[in-house]
């Protein structure tokens, strides 16, 4: 169970208020941690490891909770959200660490599901409230739940980027070999129509990577680089993909790492596109949601799989110039990783 003490001075530390992510001044974000796939309805001990190494910001990054739904109520979701703020850990990372979210499948309220949802107005209301997103936000008022933020001082900037993989993305091609694999569920589409973020996202996205960062996490919560497998990825639609590397790499942004969740599995990958750096990714999940008998051949991956509960965490040292990129375990304990030079990225001197 959840430290008492700590719970007490989590939620102390809340009633002060946590500065705004983007206020003036803020020191530069030195320990970034995120998770996904967080059933509601299962234990969830691993917070008590999340909370220990006290991040300054953590990133839902989709499936915070599993609240399918068919009926225009949305009664499993809002159910699913009132059950996640009764869990301890849950509760006292949201009140007492900076945090972003954005959403994957289950909390968008159907499995595997895209643009043609016809309840998905309701899920983002759901959402943006569960969130406390502010009713000025620009999210309150256009389609899909997208949203960046540039975070810390001239020179030690993190750009947080979070795409919305769920409410533009064109409906997926089923596997004509169900369960086999490299074809568990969807064989890729080349369909030059069939889109990922859907145009507004798209020129949303690529104007994002031209505002001043130093280091760039972009959080989509279905898996970029990962090929071999035929569950959800950005390899469904592999035009989209390789636009996706295109975009980021015509806008010279440097320190580019992406941040993946959905699979239930945790492991890190590496590609490196034609003229351009390494891009890792980190894909961690699930918070309690694993599959410990899941295998990929994974020709981009860097390790083994980690099939158990894990947090994926984003350590900077901006003195020393190095980036931490891991999995860590239900304990805390570091499962997977690698060390980054900043020159490994670009990044510049400040
Ligand atoms: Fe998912």
């Amino acid at each position: 169970m959840f430290n008492r003490r700590r719970l007490t001075q989590l939620m102390a530390a809340a009633a002060l208020a946590p500065a705004s992510l983007s206020a003036q001044g803020r020191p530069p974000l030195t320990r970034i941690a995120f998770g996904s796939c967080a059933d509601q309805a299962k234990p969830q001990p691993i917070w008590d490891a999340i909370l220990e190494y006290h991040p300054d910001l953590f990133i839902f990054a989709g499936d915070n909770v599993y609240g399918d739904f068919n009926t225009a109520d949305a009664t499993n979701l809002r159910r699913a959200y009132e059950r996640a703020e009764t869990i301890p850990g849950y509760v006292a990372l949201r009140q007492g660490v900076d945090h972003l979210a954005v959403w994957d499948d289950h909390d968008y309220g159907i499995n595997d599901g895209g643009g043609d949802f016809p309840h998905k107005a309701i899920a983002k209301e759901l959402f943006l409230d569960f969130w406390k997103v502010p009713a000025d936000d620009v999210r309150r008022t256009r389609d899909g739940i997208y949203d960046a933020q540039i975070i810390g001082p001239p020179g030690m900037r993190v750009q947080v980027i979070l795409m919305d993989l769920r409410w533009f993305r064109s409906p997926l091609k089923p596997s004509d070999q169900r369960g086999a694999p490299g074809k568990e569920r969807y064989v890729p589409d080349p369909d030059p129509a069939k889109t990922m973020l859907g145009p507004a996202q798209w020129d949303w996205f690529a104007d994002q990577l031209f505002k001043p960062a130093e280091v760039r996490l972009i959080v989509s919560s279905t898996q970029v680089l990962a090929e071999g497998h035929g569950w959800e990825r950005w390899g469904n639609f592999p035009l989209e993909r390789q636009r996706l590397l295109d975009t980021i790499r015509r806008s010279g942004a440097k320190g580019v790492v992406l941040l993946s969740g959905d699979r239930h599995v945790g492991a890190l990958y590496r590609e490196t596109p034609t003229d351009h750096y390494p891009i890792y990714e980190v894909t961690s999940s699930g918070l309690n949601m694993v599959y410990w008998a899941a295998n990929e051949p994974g020709p981009n991956r860097v390790g083994a799989l980690y099939p158990a509960a894990n947090f994926g965490v984003v350590d900077i040292d901006w003195w020393e110039r190095k980036i931490v990129l891991a999995l860590r375990d239900e304990g805390g304990t570091p499962r997977r990783s690698v060390t980054l030079g900043f020159d490994d990225l670009q990044i510049g001197r400040g």
